[in-house]
């Protein structure tokens, strides 16, 4: 599987150019992409990076990438970021490595998000529970909400997000199909910071196959 995240992440890479603000994605196959482009760095390439978490933005100093502050910058050129589940319309469900927050904002600020996963990813329905990012006053209460709207929420344990706060793991059977409104129904609750479901954010899906890297447009 390994092997399979590190092609898509590196089909990814060769989409950035000199002179490019880049949005770092967070997790192990986004960890293939931010490695790479150390690489290119180091042959002479000039990009900025933006970060989604503390760990990618260690992670890019470490391989030589320089790191800006996203208030620097108006708009991302790429991104590239991982996910834990997508399906054929480019939906997504991210979180799993709990950065959800950071990546909602730099996906919506990018002029172009690309998604780098392994074929183990894609799916018809989505199964993963959904991480939402919680304030912890009051979670047990948030977590009550989040049970009326069918779903099963667990505390995440021992884990603070580079926010401060908190996640839920919320199991479902099957998420309402209008995952839209389901993403506002969601944030609306009080307590609720963000939710992992990224609706039209993506612009190109790279999934690393046995056959090689396919591509969703
Ligand atoms: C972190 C994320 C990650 O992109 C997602 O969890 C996928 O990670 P990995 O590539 O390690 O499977 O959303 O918040």
């Amino acid at each position: 599987m390994e092997e399979l995240k590190k092609i898509a992440a590196h089909e990814a890479v060769k989409e950035i150019k000199d002179g490019m603000i880049v949005g770092l994605g967070t997790g192990s196959t986004a960890k293939y992409a931010i490695i790479k482009l150390g690489e290119m760095v180091k042959e002479g390439i000039e990009i900025v990076g933006i970060a989604t978490s503390l760990r990618s933005e260690k992670l890019a100093k470490e391989v030589g990438i320089k790191v800006a502050d996203i208030n620097e910058y108006e708009e991302i050129d790429i991104t590239i970021d991982g996910a834990d589940q997508v399906d054929t319309k480019k939906n997504l469900i991210k979180g799993g490595g709990g950065a959800l927050l950071r990546e909602k904002i730099v996906a919506s600020c990018s002029k172009k998000e690309i998604i780098v996963v392994d074929e183990s990813k894609l799916v018809e329905n989505f199964s993963f529970p959904l991480p939402v990012e919680v304030v912890k006053f009051g979670w047990r209460h948030t977590a009550d909400k989040l049970s009326k709207l069918n779903f099963e929420p667990k505390l995440r344990e021992n884990f603070v997000t580079d926010n401060g706060n908190i996640i839920l793991d919320c199991s479902y059977d099957r998420l309402s199909p209008n995952f839209s409104e389901m993403e506002k129904e969601i944030n609306a609750i009080a307590g609720v910071v963000e939710n992992g479901l990224f609706i039209g954010l993506a612009d190109e899906i790279i999934v690393g196959t046995k056959e090689g890297v396919k591509r969703i447009l």
